[in-house]
């Protein structure tokens, strides 16, 4: 390892978009002055890292994801100056910022595309991917069955197929290419210019794929090594984070070699696995999850989450565990979506019970990697399942028992999404004013554990051991870095259990970092642990030594 500054590795990072966040000029859509007035409540909560979905100039059919122009903010949200304010305010703050980067493909109305499509000699037109004939049965399945039917569309204009693994409206880019690359180049030192930490790769998997009737690229990982190598060029502690839901035994090459390609994964695997394990409320599915990744220390990080702004995706579980997951969390069929996941938010997954909503948060941010939040989860935010497909989970923020929640001023038709007014999970009874003012709010649960995450670096930087225990449902791990010793205990269950654990030198002393229960030393030297139903406990043994982030 070298002397590089690898502040990713012991972040709380919050996910969010910036137009369901706060309206800060009541047209109804969240804004980047609104994410500056509200910086205060991030900073409070305690979170060091933000990630942005895409807020660039775009037809808006995808949640953003559909980009007509990388270098203009969309201007419903604001401009390129309120954008810099931004960054500028967060870094005062002590937040980073990095911001998703979707160049798998582009919005069908980016210029390059309706230059590609209007001149078959233009420069533009082999930046997409182009076929006179698909084949009758692409060997590529549409990433969204249901709402796609195809991998290739008919362009009248160009009178010739395109290729798209996500919607129509989103032509594939031909990474082949290397004016391409040199473009995604370009984009990517124009925003670390305007004080970006990093990137969110969209796509990862998909951009380095074979696409259509291309050849393969020669080297795929290149592509993504290439976008590394510029990044830390312009700025040495930039991060890249990947969305590569791919195969757990193709993971490990996403991190490259001595740390030249991705710094982060999300965990997909780990996702369903965790979901699998709260169903049952046992620990077995969950060691089986840490089981099946590739063993990155040293090399990379993993970025743990419970939930996103997309499906709850088991689509990598077996036939039996993925039912399991489906009766228990989503036993109504308008829950799901896709035949692989669920439009749900944790919440109600798990029936509003503060405490096992702490619980799976605990347990998130005990497992080896950086831990995500996603915006609304912090203080238990419903879902609205009378909106279509995965925009169910993407509603704005409740801030107040206000009109519009306090997300806006504006009209209520007006608002880029309806506010959740009905049920237990209404803006009524889920809001941050409301628990901010109430002592062990979910809110300020949550605030306590990312402060306890924090204080503990071995969690991002130690060696991890998943701990036996004689319980099914409780779940233990240690870590050790630099002589400091981190336990974490966890009951996933509604009864009681104690499990004794070995923790070495009976006289270390122990001192108990966040969570309840009891702690007792018993005469054998070991330490039994009591957790009540859902309780969770975080001890350190021995005690605490400076450390070196390094
Ligand atoms: C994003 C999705 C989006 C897709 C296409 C995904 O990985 O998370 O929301 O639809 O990329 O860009």
């Amino acid at each position: 390892m070298g002397l590089e500054d690898k502040w990713h590795k012991n972040e709380t990072i919050y996910s969010m978009d910036v137009e369901t966040f706060y309206d800060s000029d009541g047209d109804g859509v969240g804004d980047f002055q609104g994410l500056i007035d509200r910086l205060g409540y991030l900073s409070r909560l305690g979170v060091s890292c933000i990630w942005l979905l895409p807020f660039y100039e775009t037809p808006n059919l995808d949640n953003g994801y559909d980009i007509a122009d990388y270098y203009q903010v969309d201007s419903r949200l604001g401009t390129l100056g309120d954008f810099v304010e931004f960054t500028h305010e967060a870094r005062a703050r002590g937040i980073r910022v990095i911001i998703d980067m979707v160049v798998n493909h582009t919005s069908d109305q980016h210029p390059w595309f309706q230059a590609a499509r209007r001149d078959p000699d233009s420069p533009y037109r082999d930046y997409y991917v182009w076929t006179d004939e698909p084949a009758q049965a692409p060997d590529k399945d549409t990433f969204f069955p249901g709402e796609e039917e195809d991998v290739w569309n008919y362009d009248e204009v160009a009178e010739a197929y395109y290729y798209h693994r996500f919607y129509r409206f989103q032509p594939d880019l031909n990474l082949r290419n290397p004016d391409v690359r040199e473009e995604i180049r370009k984009i990517l030192g124009f925003w670390l210019e305007l004080g970006v930490s990093g990137f969110r790769v969209d796509a990862a998997t998909l951009m380095i794929d074979q696409k259509g009737d291309l050849p393969p690229l020669e080297e795929p990982h290149s592509v993504l090594k290439e976008m590394k190598s510029f990044v830390r060029s312009r700025e040495g502690d930039a991060v890249l984070l990947a969305e590569a839901d791919d195969a757990p035994d193709e993971l490990e090459a996403y991190f490259g070699e001595d740390g030249n390609e991705m710094d982060l994964l999300l965990n997909f695997v780990l996702n369903a696995h965790l979901t699998h394990a709260l169903a049952r409320e046992e620990a077995s599915p969950l060691v089986a999850g840490l089981e099946r990744l590739p063993d990155v220390s040293g090399t990379g990080q993993w970025a743990n989450f419970l939930r996103n702004y997309d499906e709850l995706n088991v689509g990598r579980l077996s036939g039996g565990a993925r039912a399991e997951v489906f009766e228990t969390f989503g036993p109504e069929e308008r829950m799901r979506i896709y035949g692989r996941g669920l439009r749900r938010r944790l919440a109600p997954m798990l029936e509003g019970d503060p405490d096992r909503i702490e619980l799976a948060y605990s347990l998130l941010f005990a497992l080896p990697g950086t831990p995500i939040i996603v915006s609304g989860d912090e203080i238990g935010m419903g879902e609205d399942l009378s909106l279509p497909g995965r925009n169910a989970v993407r509603t704005p923020l409740h801030w107040s028992d206000d009109p519009n929640a306090g997300f806006s001023n504006g009209d209520p038709d007006d608002l880029v999404r309806g506010i959740i007014d009905e049920g237990p999970f209404s803006y009524e009874h889920v809001n941050v004013a409301a628990q901010r003012a109430e002592q062990n709010s979910l809110l300020d649960r949550m605030s306590r554990l990312i402060g306890t995450r924090k204080e503990c670096p071995s969690l991002g930087w130690g060696a991890h051991t998943v701990l036996a225990t004689d319980s099914d449902s409780v779940f233990a791990n240690r870590y050790d870095w630099e002589e400091n010793t981190v336990v974490t205990v966890h009951n996933l269950a509604a009864d009681t259990a104690t499990v004794p654990l070995d923790l070495g030198d009976p006289d270390d002393p122990l001192h108990r970092l966040v969570g309840a229960g009891e702690h007792t030393r018993r005469d054998d030297g070991r330490v039994a642990v009591e957790l009540g139903g859902y309780e969770y406990c975080w001890l350190r043994v021995g005690a605490e030594h400076a450390t070196r982030h390094w």
